[in-house]
């Protein structure tokens, strides 16, 4: 008898408690983490569907919701798909770690997660998180349409910021179609002979700053691409890779346009490029008010500056406060100028060769 009415008294306790604690939950921040959906977390189950029921429910869910990647757990799919519109604010809180699966078993299409037309949404690890595309077995098959690892397209005020994104078979982080974006402390990497894995590749948005990160990849550290304008870089560490790079323009779209792009206190390491603009050869793609100023360090070849531009010419370019010698002690780089017009001011090597 005692028992009983101890027992209805918690209950009495216990349930106002959890009232307002519900309450409170569909307004404030519900929580969907991914191993109540069915996720095995072991990976070597598939988690898709698990992952694709999840999303459904942050998806629907009104207010702030997270969407939880544990940390410690590692997640094998086939595809991820996250598409909006949704109906509230998202948070992906991404601590464990997904990985693709091979080459055969692959269902994706051209990326392994695809986030699509989201607003405001938020995305951020631990540092120890995130993606890997298990690569190697693209890398040898030329003749494959490889994919890439993680993808933007149409999500607008996105920030993502502390995870890793490894072996991609193809571009590792892609924007697509999005204006404003944040991404820091991002890490990437892939090895230096990987074909194609552009760390991040930019195509027709604005608005978009990659901020202290460090990038290894066999290909461009950042591409940007045709579309895009107010791309910023900054304190980003690029190498092995290709460099930071516009382009190429005009491959397949002749009116390819790329404008106010600013890449700031950024380190290139053991990379075959520092910062380049590439068109594609045989078109009129101009190329005008580009600034180079304060780049020092050393370079592996005989040319330190190279300015090569097509018959319609370079336009306005300056150079200024350059200071690039040979890592070779005692040899000489130089500068090569076709068709650029601009000007030259502090420079190691001298750059005599610019049209005025
Ligand atoms: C990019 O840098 C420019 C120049 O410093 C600045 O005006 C602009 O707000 C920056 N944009 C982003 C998205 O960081
Ligand atoms: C680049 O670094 C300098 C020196 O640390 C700092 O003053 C400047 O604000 C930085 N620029 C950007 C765009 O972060």
């Amino acid at each position: 008898m005692q028992s009983f009415i101890i027992f209805v008294l918690l209950l009495d306790f216990i349930s106002p408690c959890l009232c307002t604690r519900l309450n409170n939950i569909g307004t404030q921040n519900s929580i969907y983490n991914v191993m109540n959906y069915g996720a095995h977390g072991d990976g070597k189950s598939d988690d898709t569907q698990a992952f694709a029921t999840t999303w459904s429910n942050v998806c629907n869910s009104v207010g702030m919701s997270t969407l939880v990647i544990p940390a410690k757990k590692t997640f094998l799919v086939t595809k991820l798909h996250f598409s909006g519109r949704c109906k509230g604010k998202i948070h992906i809180q991404f601590e464990g770690k997904i990985v693709a699966p091979s080459r055969e078993a692959w269902k994706a299409g051209e990326s392994l997660i695809s986030i699509e037309n989201l607003n405001g949404l938020t995305i951020d690890g631990n540092g120890q998180g995130g993606a890997d595309g298990d690569g190697s077995t693209w890398w040898q098959c030329s003749g494959c349409q490889r994919p890439g690892v993680l993808h933007f397209h149409s999500c607008n005020d996105l920030s993502v910021s502390n995870i890793k994104i490894t072996n991609s078979p193809r571009s590792h982080v892609s924007v697509n179609m999005c204006n404003g974006a944040t991404f820091s402390h991002i890490s990437i990497d892939s090895p230096p002979t990987s074909p194609n894995t552009d760390g991040f590749d930019i195509s027709f948005s604005s608005n978009i700053l990659v901020k202290d990160s460090n990038i290894k990849s066999g290909d461009d550290c950042i591409a940007i691409n045709g579309g895009s304008s107010f791309i910023n870089a900054t304190g980003v560490t690029c190498g092995p890779g290709h460099g930071i790079s516009v382009g190429s323009l005009g491959k397949t779209r002749p009116n390819d346009q790329v404008s106010n792009v600013n890449v700031r206190n950024c380190t290139f390491i053991g990379t075959s490029n520092g910062g380049r603009i590439k068109t594609a050869p045989d078109t009129d793609v101009s190329v005008s008010d580009v600034t180079y100023r304060g780049v020092y360090g050393t370079c592996d070849g005989n040319i330190a500056v190279n300015l090569d531009c097509s018959s319609a010419g370079c336009h306005n370019i300056i150079l200024d406060q350059i200071n690039i010698k040979s890592n070779q002690q005692g040899k000489k780089v130089s500068a090569i100028c076709h068709n650029a017009y601009g000007t030259a001011t502090n420079t190691i090597p001298s750059v005599p060769c610019l049209l005025h």
